[in-house]
């Protein structure tokens, strides 16, 4: 019933597309019975499916893929492409040419796609060779034969263009007014959708480079590198997935770890950068940098940050109960500490450090296993023990300090 509801809604939707007359090079005129017959088709049902599972995607890459390949299914052609505009390079580029893999940069008022997103207005070419638009380039590089193209803006329901979608070669006939009836009602659902995963990405990028350089901070003031920011938060997340965490709290783990010590802001100077031993005293006042990051996280409403304070305030405790600060123990912890726990020190023992040389990775195997019960949580080690040979290409790629 829900279900029939939203179908409803769905078609509602359709209709204000199928009364308004593309203004277009290449239009077989719009026809009641014919747009009924359509509302009926499978096709009608692809579309839905498509609105459906693509509003529910966040990550550019998945909303692209789906794109193309609805717009393949839809349209019954051979392959398609969509062309993002990049409004800081101010080019069109693209990352889905399904059965063609290359990625292409274009200028946005130049071919047939271009014509398209500087026009806003679709196309349908059924000779191309003989449009002066249509650059033979591409075919020529590959030993494609393009034979039609259909192309549509992609355009938001606020108006915004952000691209431009490509099908080309019809595997029956050729591209008609059927077609493009169909493309332009993907092609808003997929322009929002599309809006919808750059902006989150972008929000993304500018929350991870916040929470970085903040901890940057924190760590420039005792010498830590950003590198060991890097590497323990990708320990982190491997160790995460291993573990059977979903891909989500996989990712905001990754965030939330290089905070772990973020409250070494609140150090001061003398004991933070004491070249000798702290005295019982002094190490007391550095214990509190667990305290000081919770402080500093402790009331935010964003996931990543709340995580980060967890991660600030339990880093040091201990599975057997003698860390600090409270002297947690077991499943008190919570389990993002106890991974931040052992990324960090892993991380630590495989560097470089004023008092000793950086352990190679069988030592610091050793030392995990023989800390596993004491230190560490018997299931974060042993999936840590399962990933090395990932530990492994971190530090290849990383290095180590
Ligand atoms: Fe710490
Ligand atoms: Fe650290």
């Amino acid at each position: 019933m829900i279900m029939n509801n939203i179908y409803r809604l769905f078609l509602l939707n359709l209709q204000p597309m199928f009364l308004e007359e593309p203004n277009v090079e290449f239009f077989e005129g719009k026809d009641t019975e014919k747009a009924e017959k359509i509302i009926s088709s499978d096709k009608t049902k692809l579309l839905f499916d498509f609105a459906l599972s693509a509003s529910a995607l966040r990550d550019i890459d998945s909303v692209l893929e789906k794109t193309a390949y609805f717009f393949c299914k839809i349209l019954n052609c051979d392959r398609s492409s969509i062309f993002i505009w990049d409004k800081k390079k101010k080019k069109l580029w693209s990352k889905v040419a399904l059965g063609l893999d290359e990625t292409i940069e274009l200028e946005p008022d130049k071919g047939i796609v271009g014509f398209v997103f500087s026009q806003k207005q679709p196309i349908i070419i059924n000779d191309p060779y003989s449009d002066h638009r249509f650059n033979p380039e591409i075919d020529r590089k590959t030993g494609y034969k393009t034979k039609n193209i259909i192309a549509v803006p992609l355009i938001t329901y606020l108006g915004n263009i952000v691209g431009v979608i490509e099908g080309i070669n019809k595997l029956e006939g050729e591209f008609d007014g059927e077609d493009l009836k169909f493309a332009q009602i993907l092609s808003t659902y997929a322009a929002n959708s599309i809006e919808n995963a750059l902006l989150y990405s972008e929000i993304k990028k500018t929350q991870e480079e916040i929470v970085v350089r903040l901890s940057i901070a924190a760590e420039f003031r005792d010498k830590t590198t950003y590198n060991h920011l890097v590497r323990m938060s990708i320990y982190s997340y491997l160790i995460a997935r291993e573990m059977g965490f979903d891909e989500d709290w996989c990712e905001k783990l990754r965030l939330a770890a290089p905070m772990h010590d973020i409250g070494k802001l609140g150090v001061p100077d003398r004991i933070l950068l004491k070249p000798s031993k702290l005295t019982d005293e002094e190490f007391k006042e550095m214990q509190k940098h667990t305290i000081y990051g919770y402080d500093i996280l402790k009331d935010s409403d964003i996931d990543i940050l709340k995580m980060g304070a967890n991660i600030a305030l339990c880093h040091h405790e201990r599975y057997d109960g003698k860390g600090y600060p409270k002297g947690l123990k077991g499943e008190e912890i919570p389990i993002e500490a106890r991974i931040v726990a052992l990324a960090d020190v892993v991380d630590a023992l495989l560097s470089r450090r004023p008092y000793k040389e950086p352990f190679g990775i069988d030592e610091v195997v050793d030392f995990v296993k023989k800390e596993s019960g004491k230190h560490f949580d018997p299931k974060v080690v042993s999936a840590f023990l399962r990933i090395i040979p990932q530990i492994k290409k971190v530090l290849e790629k990383y290095g180590v300090d």
